[in-house]
């Protein structure tokens, strides 16, 4: 059989995946937004994980927002989002959209691939009931399903999806010798099971236990703090053992670490399981910009601060250091809160260019002299230089951590 496969969402995760395979197999990236197709096409990756040379593409692949296209594909990979709704419970709407889409090109013997994150039975209990309902196909007989989880971690160098271990989960045979071969192609590292469900299971867990580590740091962190206490003193003294474990405090903010541990409590309600470990540490990371808040209101004060007056910088507003992805960003809730506090606020983030976050002016560059006070939210390395300058420039300058 020749594979032909497509990916379906070109984001963070679908985006890396479709350039590594359209180097070995003729590779068609489908996106329901127009915008993103438009500007991939040109060469833009609005996400800045790739520059424009390595969105060259292959001559026989190529990016669409037209599902027909996809009639020629034969092993769909669907990477769309998994966010919860307000209430926290699992928004699968975007699963459910992307499986009524593939139901009207699905064909016989074609293979679909999940790697968004979900809890465990997503994949064989609500997509492939999808799938099969909507194409009128027999699974397991006319199509197959199966699932890998996605570790890609954004502006991370170093564990790029080729260095990584990739877990590949399928219950049948043929279509595992098919997903060797599509995965294989990716990295050399794969990890295959026959079990879905525990594949979905290994994904939410890992997420879970480093939200909860990192939580349990912030949750140190408030009481050194609280109690005059050098916490990084602390950390480098108990990391002298052997088996103590080292995070850094932190926001925890994106699109995996605050969604996936409700994903996996509403899976262990149905067990009638409370998982009030899990929540406990998503609860203190919740808060932790809060905190954070009051401990920098506290820092402000000691410079001699005119709230009407007194020009104020913020550095960084995405998530996390070094990517563009703003979504659940503990940074805007800061923003948020000292614009109440002073007028005089400017926010600067080179890595949102070309992003919107609404009723928010972001700049691309900043002379830091026109500032009386700066704060580094989000420590991205393309601040380095200018920090330095500020430093040496005895400027007002705080860091949040
Ligand atoms: N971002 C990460 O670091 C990361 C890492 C590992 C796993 N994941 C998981 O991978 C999944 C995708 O995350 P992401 O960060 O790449 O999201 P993303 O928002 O960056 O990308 C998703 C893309 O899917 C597109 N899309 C939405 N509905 C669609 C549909 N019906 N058909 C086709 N395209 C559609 C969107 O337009 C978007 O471009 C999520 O489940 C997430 O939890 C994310």
């Amino acid at each position: 059989m020749k594979i032909y496969p497509s990916v379906i969402g070109l984001g963070y995760v679908g985006l890396p995946i479709f350039l590594k395979l359209q180097k070995n197999f003729k590779t068609i990236g489908f996106d329901v937004d127009i915008l993103r197709i438009k500007n991939l096409k040109k060469g833009i990756d609005t996400n800045k994980e790739f520059v424009k040379q390595k969105l060259f593409l292959t001559k026989s692949s190529y990016f669409t927002n037209h599902y027909q296209k996809l009639k020629k594909s034969n092993f769909f990979i669907i990477t769309v989002p998994t966010p919860v709704y307000k209430n926290n419970l699992p928004n699968l709407d975007y699963l459910r959209k992307s499986c009524l889409l593939i139901s009207k090109v699905l064909k016989k013997n074609d293979l679909v691939f999940f790697e968004s994150t979900v809890y465990p039975g997503v994949t064989e209990d609500f997509c492939a009931k999808i799938l099969a309902k909507n194409s009128k196909l027999k699974l397991n007989k006319d199509f197959f399903i199966g699932y890998s989880p996605e570790r890609i971690n954004p502006g991370d160098k170093n564990h790029s999806i080729d260095k990584i271990y990739k877990i590949v989960s399928t219950r049948n045979n043929s279509a595992m010798k098919i997903a060797k071969k599509v995965y294989g192609s990716i990295t050399k590292k794969l990890i295959l099971t026959k079990n879905i469900r525990e594949a979905e299971s290994a994904k939410v867990i890992e997420n879970i236990q480093r939200d909860l580590n990192i939580g349990l740091m912030n949750e140190i962190y408030k009481v050194c703090h609280k109690s005059n206490i050098k916490f990084e003193n602390v950390i480098k003294l108990a990391s002298t053992k052997w088996n103590f474990l080292k995070f850094n405090p932190g926001l925890v903010g994106g699109h995996c670490l605050p969604v996936d541990p409700y994903y996996y409590s509403t899976f262990a309600k149905k067990f009638g399981i409370k998982t009030d470990i899990i929540l406990s540490g998503r609860k203190t990371n919740n808060t932790m910009y809060k905190f954070m808040y009051n401990k920098l209101i506290h820092e402000i004060k000691k410079f001699k601060i005119n709230s009407k007056k007194t020009k104020i910088l913020l550095l960084g507003l995405t998530y996390k250091k070094n990517v563009s992805d703003f979504r659940n960003s503990y940074a805007i809730d800061i923003y948020k809160l000292l614009k109440n506090k002073f007028k005089n606020i400017h926010v600067c983030d080179p890595l949102l260019k070309n992003k919107k976050i609404k009723n928010i002016k972001i700049l691309q560059d900043f002379n830091f002299k026109d500032y009386d006070l700066i704060i580094n939210l989000v420590n991205h390395d393309i601040f380095k230089s200018k920090i330095l300058k500020i430093k040496k420039n005895n400027q007002n300058y705080i860091e949040l951590f």
